[in-house]
């Protein structure tokens, strides 16, 4: 067999409130034979109505980092780590924000992407900022609502895992 770095010791580490993101990182971890780990906030937000732009809005513009439940996570077994998020107020979800304070990375090769309604603002810059500046960032897209979009959503990803390879 063939060794390649990203099919082997690759994390896609990603937050869904509604499914879009879940949608693209089993896609991409069926791809990359990557590992999985589903961020989830230990209080979820209790609506799928509009006040969900309010409380889960509000969260992201004050930069919360709302307490997760309890998860797994290695680092020293990853090589590779994807990050996934929706955009929330034209940037990353809190979840994201509460797990990337818990867990230092440094050392890795990076990538992530975000899924959004057509406004993602300056999400991909600002989990790059996050992420900080000692990791190999290998790159970033952007979808825009995967479940309405699937088969678009697939030769986007198709593309976009070639040049993270
Ligand atoms: C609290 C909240 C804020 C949002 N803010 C934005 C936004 O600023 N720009 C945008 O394009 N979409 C925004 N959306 C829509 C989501 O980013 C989009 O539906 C995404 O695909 C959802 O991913 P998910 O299904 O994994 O939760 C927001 C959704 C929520 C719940």
């Amino acid at each position: 067999m063939v060794y390649n770095t990203i099919m082997s010791k690759t994390i896609i580490i990603y937050y869904s409130f509604e499914g879009n993101t879940k949608f693209i990182a089993d896609y991409l971890a069926q791809k990359l034979d990557a590992d999985v780990l589903a961020l989830k906030p230990a209080k979820e937000i209790n609506t799928h109505g509009f006040m969900k732009y309010i409380w889960g809005g509000r969260q992201a513009v004050m930069k919360s980092k709302p307490t997760l439940k309890k998860y797994k996570f290695d680092i020293n077994k990853y090589e590779t780590i994807i990050i996934g998020s929706p955009v929330w107020a034209y940037t990353y979800s809190p979840p994201i924000h509460s797990f990337l304070s818990e867990n230092v990375i440094e050392g890795k090769k990076v990538a992530f992407f975000c899924c959004h309604e057509g406004g993602k603002g300056k999400t991909l810059e600002a989990i790059e900022k996050l992420l900080g500046e000692d990791n190999e960032y290998l790159g970033a897209v952007d979808i825009k609502a995967p479940l309405t979009n699937e088969e678009f959503s697939f030769t986007l990803l198709d593309e976009w895992i070639e040049t993270i390879k």
